[in-house]
């Protein structure tokens, strides 16, 4: 088969690099891709926008499936354009990527369903979104409604936070997402995401992983895309997984199907583990990132049929292997980030920390250039290393962080330690 995968950051790498194992795949290319994915995949200069550009690529090149990576691009509609000119593609229609386009869709899909999830407010008026947090009180967490790169969220620990942040969003610091808001309640608890792969009708738990989406150790400072990851989260027992199926995944399932907007895909539930059980903070449409560069090294079975599967709407007679090793991910990336930082630096030792035992590098900002490999973005590379538990795979991650010569680059120093402590 000929496959072409949609997008340029870690996860995609994380993509080509587990399509690429597959017997299955012929030829497989990457627009854009990065270069890393330059190594695994033909990358081809188009953006994941252009969606005339992408069908014409489908087309002259034969590509027989299509992943899409990030969710502008599924929100957008980029798998209704390639299936109507006969393209089988894996990801949600845009109609069932509004669980993450849409705040407030999800939210009021969710009070319908009976799926918990922090209590709700819709508003697209200021005045009456802050007389209900002075009525509410605070901690309150003020969202803009639509896509806002993982910064649409503000949590407020003060009422007067909360109006800023209700006049902030509404004044238009996210343009069009923020037309409208949803004020939800805090939530207490440990956070883990739990993706599951879909295909309409059946849902198949994927994995669990963490995320640390601070810039700085000890979660401090701005908030990122993510700064490293690991898999499995120890938070989430099968009990709890048992749980998020019945109560979450397999109900937005149905309403989805309801309503008539059936979701195919990878469903990334962001959960809060609560005293009163696991509920629903937001839901994305894709795999996280870093999220995924964690997940794939522990999949032993082939990924390509189970995302054609999901696509056909057979997974009901789909399992697949996980080794049992953990896989944590340390993100580098551009001092500076998640602010202005500097591209263009080169990158050195990649090939020895490669080499070192159970370490898979992964790129996400950065461009080949003859044989050199040069930063361009601001998160760059993701060091994904197997273990025994966390901390195993946490002391390789970061002998292998420790090869890699990039003066221009910094990393969290403490990936994983909720679970280690959680351990110790
Ligand atoms: P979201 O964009 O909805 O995923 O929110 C981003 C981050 O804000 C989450 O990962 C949480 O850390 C935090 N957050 C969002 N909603 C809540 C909530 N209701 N209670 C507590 N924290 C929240
Ligand atoms: N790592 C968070 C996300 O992919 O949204």
């Amino acid at each position: 088969m000929n496959i072409l995968v949609v997008g340029g950051g870690g996860r995609e790498h994380a993509l080509c690099w587990a399509l690429a194992a597959s017997p299955l795949a012929d030829a497989l290319f990457c627009a854009p891709g990065n270069g890393g994915i330059a190594e695994v995949a033909t990358c081809i200069d188009i953006d994941v926008m252009d969606f005339d550009g992408l069908l014409g690529f489908c087309r002259s090149e034969e590509i027989d499936f299509v992943v899409v990576g990030p969710e502008a691009p599924l929100v957008a509609g980029l798998v209704d354009a390639l299936e109507a000119a006969g393209i089988k593609a894996f990801g949600p229609t845009a109609a069932a990527a509004v669980l993450e386009g849409s705040k407030a869709f999800t939210k009021d899909l969710c009070a319908r369903a009976g799926i918990p999830t922090a209590a709700y407010e819709r508003f697209s008026d200021a005045g009456a979104a802050k007389a209900h947090i002075t009525a509410a009180g605070a901690p309150i967490v003020v969202k803009a409604d639509g896509l806002a790169a993982g910064k649409g969220a503000i949590v407020c620990e003060t009422v007067a936070d909360g109006h800023a942040a209700v006049d902030e969003i509404l004044g238009g610091r996210f343009g069009a997402a923020g037309a409208e808001i949803v004020v939800e309640a805090f939530l207490e608890g440990e956070e883990a995401s739990f993706f599951a792969l879909c295909d309409g009708r059946n849902a198949l738990p994927l994995a669990t992983a963490q995320d640390h989406k601070r810039a700085g150790d000890g979660d401090t400072g701005p908030n990122t895309g993510g700064m490293g990851a690991y898999s499995p989260a120890p938070v989430m027992t099968a009990d709890l997984g048992e749980t998020v199926m019945r109560r979450i995944i397999r109900p937005t399932l149905e309403a989805m199907a309801a309503d008539g907007r059936p979701y195919t895909g990878v469903l990334y539930a962001g959960l809060m583990i609560t005293a009163d059980g696991p509920q629903l903070i937001e839901y994305n449409v894709r795999f996280g990132d870093p999220e995924c560069q964690a997940l794939l090294p522990r999949l032993m079975s082939d990924l390509l049929p189970a995302l054609i599967a999901a696509r056909d709407g057979v997974l009901d007679r789909f399992d697949l292997r996980w080794y049992p090793e953990t896989a944590l991910t340390v993100v580098m990336a551009a001092r500076g980030y998640p602010g202005a930082y500097e591209t263009g630096g080169e990158i050195g030792n990649l090939g020895a920390a490669g080499e070192l035992p159970d370490i898979t590098i992964f790129h996400a900002g950065t461009r080949a250039d003859g044989g050199r490999i040069h930063a361009s973005g601001g998160r760059v590379l993701g060091v994904t290393a197997l273990g025994r538990d966390v901390a195993e795979a946490r002391t390789r991650a970061y002998e292998a962080v420790d090869v890699i010569d990039w003066p221009g680059g910094f990393c969290r120093r403490d990936i994983g330690w909720r679970a280690i402590e959680r351990d110790g």
